[in-house]
């Protein structure tokens, strides 16, 4: 039986499962800190992931492969105290999965009894297939991430769409399945053609959330700081931007920044 509810109070996997079986589309943005997610999570947003995204537009790298367990756990806490509906996700970073499933799990349980977040993702199919079915059998939700997987970016060589050619086509189909057969609740799909993300996402059961993945998915992810427009230099197709916060933010702290210089600020009202 169904628990699709459309005014949940809590998003839990098993509502997203009902959402992709009413064809309601799902909603996940990236937050890394807790004033970001509280601001999301009263919007209705229903899955918030801490991505390992933060290595780029928290800490200014230029890959996703810097950033330590020790720093997803510090933005991912902050991120739990911000949220009270939607469902949280938090990336295991590169290095702390890959090697072995006891490391894996390790890992994961950090994440789980440090932060409170309610789910862990991976990058990777049938490779990392042995770490999914270890942190699954101690109970921790796994969302997987299929495509264009940004920390095997010394492997691919560029950012640009991934499976093209049909042999990785292929393999991504054949990821996606084993990822579903393992028990991940979601996949992410990025940079992958349409039409096969359409064609996995209608072959799945689970939850197929797109970037740069087109419309024919169950839902849809961007990197938050991108679509406010915060960050200026990335600039793929998939992305829209719905604003210009770094315009903004800009001319407000140049707006500070002359009432401090000519004494218009504070005035009489804004002292003691
Ligand atoms: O780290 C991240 O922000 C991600 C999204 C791009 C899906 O993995």
């Amino acid at each position: 039986m169904s628990i699709y509810k459309p005014n949940v109070r809590k998003v839990t996997t098993h509502v997203l499962q009902a959402m992709k079986l009413h064809n309601k589309k799902i909603a996940m943005l990236t937050a890394y800190d807790y004033s970001m997610a509280k601001i999301l999570d009263n919007t209705g947003i229903d899955i918030i992931l801490v991505g390992d995204s933060a290595s780029n537009v928290m800490a200014g790298y230029d890959s996703t492969l810097p950033i330590t367990l020790d720093q997803m756990i510090y933005h991912a806490t902050g991120v739990v105290r911000g949220v009270s509906r939607a469902l949280v996700v938090v990336d295991l970073p590169f290095g702390t999965y890959q090697s072995n499933s006891t490391l894996a799990l390790s890992s994961a349980i950090r994440i789980m009894k440090e932060t409170g977040a309610s789910s862990v993702k991976l990058e990777g199919g049938e490779e990392i297939s042995e770490s999914v079915k270890r942190i699954l059998s101690a109970g921790i939700p796994v969302m997987g991430h299929l495509g264009l997987t940004p920390q095997s970016i010394h492997k691919f060589g560029t950012y640009t769409v991934r499976a093209e050619e049909e042999e990785e086509a292929k393999k991504i189909i054949s990821d996606a399945h084993i990822l579903e057969d393992l028990g991940c609740f979601a996949i992410v799909l990025e940079k992958i053609p349409a039409e096969l993300a359409a064609k996995i996402s209608s072959e799945i059961k689970i939850p197929v959330i797109g970037i740069g993945a087109g419309a024919q998915v169950d839902g849809q992810v961007l990197v938050l700081h991108d679509m406010l427009g915060i960050t200026q230099e990335f600039s793929p197709r998939f992305l829209r931007r719905y604003h210009n916060l770094s315009a903004e933010i800009s001319n407000a702290v140049i707006d500070y920044i002359k009432d401090v210089k000519s004494g218009g600020f504070p005035n009489n009202n804004e002292q003691y």
